[in-house]
C-alpha cells in the first residue's frame, strides 16, 4: 500500500513541473574569452543580486578535525592534514589556493574557474599541464554564468565537455538543469598520461559505484598509495550526480538539481526569477512550500535520512581506521610477504572507495538513502572481511 501511494504521488508531481531545457553542449576551439559576471548585472539584476549572495555561504569545517579517522585512512595525501567542508561559489578560487595541499598542474582548476574551463575549451587537453601558478595569474573570477550559460547569459550549456564526452548518447536522457551541476558535482578522475579531468564511466548505465570499481581496477588507476599498508587507493570526490542519478533515487526523474537548489523567487514588481544563491533546501522557505503538499516536516525528515547514514559512515569509518593500523602493523613486522598480503590490501582498497563514495557525497544521504545505505552495507562487509584476515 505504501509503494502505491508513493508511486501516485510521484505520478502527480510527474505532471506539475515545468518543461527543461534541451541540454547543448558549448563550441570548442573558437577562441572565446569570458563575459564576467558583472557585465550582466543590468540585463539580469535580480539574478545577478542573488548570485552574489553566495559570498555569504562562508563557513568552512575542518573535516580532519570533525572526523578523526581520515588522517589514518586518506595517509598518503594531503587530504588527511586539512580537508575542508564545501561552501559557496563564491569561495572556490580562495579555497584551492589556500588549502594547505600543494597543487603541481592547472587541472585543479576544473571545478573552480571559468577562466580554466574556457582556455581548455579555445587550447585542448594541453591546457591541463599548465603550471599551477601560470594559471592563477589568469584566474578572474570563481564559478561564473559561463560556466552553465557559456556566454549566452541564460540558455544552459555545457561547457565541460569531459561530462558530455562521459554521457555520451545519454546527454539527453539527462535535464540541463541536472547537468548544469553534473559538471563539477562528480566523481572524476585525472588521467594519467595527459592529465586531463575525466569521468570514470561512459554512458548513465555504467555510471553507478560497482561499474566505477570496476573499471578502476580494470586500469589499476591509484590515486595515492597509503605508506604504511602499501594500499593502492582510490579517492573518491563529492559523486552528487552519480548518487542523485543512481537507482533507488526517488525523484531523480521529477526534479533536476536546480528544483532543490535554485528558488523560483518574486522581486518587488511580481516578476518571478531563478534564484542563483546556491543553497541547501532545507534554507529556503521558498523550496520548501514547493515541496509541503508531500514533506510536512521536510527538514525532520531530511534529518533523520542523514543521522543514519552519518553514524554507520563514522561507525565503519572508525573499523577502517582499526583495519588500516593493523595492517600497518603486519607490514612493519615484516614477517608477511606481499603476496600474504594481497587479499587484505585489495579488501581494504574496495571497503575504502565504498565507504569513500558515502563520506565525500555532500548531501548526507538525502539523495539516495537505498545508495547510501547498500555503500555502506558493502564498505562494512569488505572491512569485515579484511579484519577477518588479519586475525588468521
Ligand atoms: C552553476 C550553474 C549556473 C551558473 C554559474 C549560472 N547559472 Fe543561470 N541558470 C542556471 C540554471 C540551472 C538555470 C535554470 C533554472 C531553472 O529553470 O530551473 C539558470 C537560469 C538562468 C536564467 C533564466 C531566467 C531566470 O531567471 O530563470 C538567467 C537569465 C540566468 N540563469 C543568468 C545567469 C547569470 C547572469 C549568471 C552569472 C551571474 C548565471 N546565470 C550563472 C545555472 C547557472
Ligand atoms: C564549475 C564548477 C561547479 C558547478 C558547475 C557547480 N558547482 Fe556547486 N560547487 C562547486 C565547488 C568547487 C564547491 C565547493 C566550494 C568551496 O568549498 O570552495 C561547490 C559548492 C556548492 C554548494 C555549497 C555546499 C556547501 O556545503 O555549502 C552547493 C549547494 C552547490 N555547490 C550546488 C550546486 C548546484 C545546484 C549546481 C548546479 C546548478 C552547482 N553547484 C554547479 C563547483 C561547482
Ligand atoms: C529532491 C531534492 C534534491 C535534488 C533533486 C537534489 N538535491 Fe542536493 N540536496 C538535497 C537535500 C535535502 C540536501 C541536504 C541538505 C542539508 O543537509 O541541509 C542536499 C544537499 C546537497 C549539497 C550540500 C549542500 C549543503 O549545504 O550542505 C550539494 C552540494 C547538493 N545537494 C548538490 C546537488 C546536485 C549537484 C544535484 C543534482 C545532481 C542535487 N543536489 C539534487 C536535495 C536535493
Ligand atoms: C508529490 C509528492 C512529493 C513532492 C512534491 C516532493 N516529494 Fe520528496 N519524496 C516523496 C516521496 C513519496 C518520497 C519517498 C518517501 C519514503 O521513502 O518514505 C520522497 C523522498 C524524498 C527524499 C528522500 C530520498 C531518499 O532517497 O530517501 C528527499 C530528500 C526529498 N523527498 C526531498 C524533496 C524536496 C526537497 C522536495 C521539494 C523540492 C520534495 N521532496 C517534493 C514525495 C514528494
Amino acid at each position: 500500500m505504501k509503494k502505491l501511494l508513493v508511486a501516485l504521488a510521484l505520478m502527480l508531481l510527474a505532471c506539475s513541473v515545468a518543461a527543461a531545457q534541451t541540454p547543448t553542449v558549448v563550441e570548442t576551439g573558437a577562441g572565446i574569452s569570458v563575459i564576467p559576471a558583472a557585465q550582466w548585472a543590468e540585463t539580469y539584476p535580480d539574478v545577478y543580486a542573488s548570485y552574489m549572495k553566495n559570498e555569504e555561504n562562508s563557513a568552512i569545517i575542518d573535516h580532519v578535525e570533525e572526523y578523526p579517522m581520515i588522517a589514518t585512512v586518506y595517509e598518503g595525501m594531503a587530504f588527511n592534514k586539512y580537508y575542508g567542508s564545501a561552501r559557496g561559489h563564491y569561495y572556490t578560487v580562495q579555497d584551492v589556493t589556500s588549502t594547505g595541499r600543494p597543487h603541481k598542474l592547472a587541472n585543479c582548476f576544473t571545478c573552480k574557474t571559468a577562466d580554466f574551463t574556457v582556455k581548455v575549451n579555445n587550447e585542448g587537453v594541453s591546457a591541463y599541464t599548465i603550471p599551477f601558478e601560470d594559471m592563477m595569474a589568469e584566474v578572474n573570477e570563481s564559478v561564473t554564468c559561463y560556466n552553465c550559460h557559456a556566454n549566452t547569459g541564460k540558455d544552459l550549456v555545457v561547457t565541460h565537455t569531459y561530462l558530455s564526452d562521459a554521457m555520451g548518447a545519454d546527454l539527453t536522457n539527462v535535464k540541463a538543469e541536472t547537468l548544469a551541476c553534473a559538471q563539477c558535482h562528480v566523481e572524476y578522475y585525472f588521467d594519467p598520461e595527459t592529465k586531463a579531468t575525466t569521468l570514470p564511466y561512459s554512458s548513465l548505465e555504467t555510471m553507478n559505484p560497482d561499474d566505477i570499481y570496476a573499471f578502476f581496477a580494470e586500469t589499476s588507476f591509484t590515486d595515492y598509495t597509503n605508506p604504511r599498508t602499501g594500499v593502492a587507493q582510490i579517492k573518491v570526490q563529492h559523486p552528487e550526480f552519480e548518487t542523485f542519478m543512481g537507482e533507488g533515487s526517488v525523484h531523480k526523474s521529477q526534479f533536476s538539481c536546480a528544483d532543490c537548489h535554485m528558488a523560483k523567487e518574486t522581486n518587488a514588481d511580481g516578476v518571478t526569477y531563478t534564484s542563483h544563491e546556491w543553497v541547501s533546501p532545507l534554507k529556503s522557505e521558498t523550496i520548501k512550500a514547493t515541496c509541503a503538499a508531500c514533506h510536512a516536516d521536510l527538514d525532520g525528515f531530511v534529518k533523520g535520512i542523514q543521522a543514519h547514514a552519518e553514524e554507520r559512515t563514522i561507525a565503519i569509518g572508525t573499523k577502517l581506521e582499526t583495519l588500516t593500523n593493523t595492517l600497518a602493523d603486519m607490514v612493519a613486522s615484516g614477517k608477511y610477504t606481499d603476496e600474504d598480503l594481497a587479499q587484505i590490501r585489495e579488501l581494504n582498497r574496495k571497503g575504502q572507495f565504498y565507504w569513500d563514495f558515502v563520506f565525500v557525497e555532500n548531501s548526507e544521504g538525502a539523495h539516495n538513502s537505498k545508495l547510501t545505505e547498500e555503500c555502506l552495507d558493502k564498505a562494512e562487509e569488505l572491512i569485515d572481511q579484511a579484519l577477518e584476515l588479519t586475525k588468521a
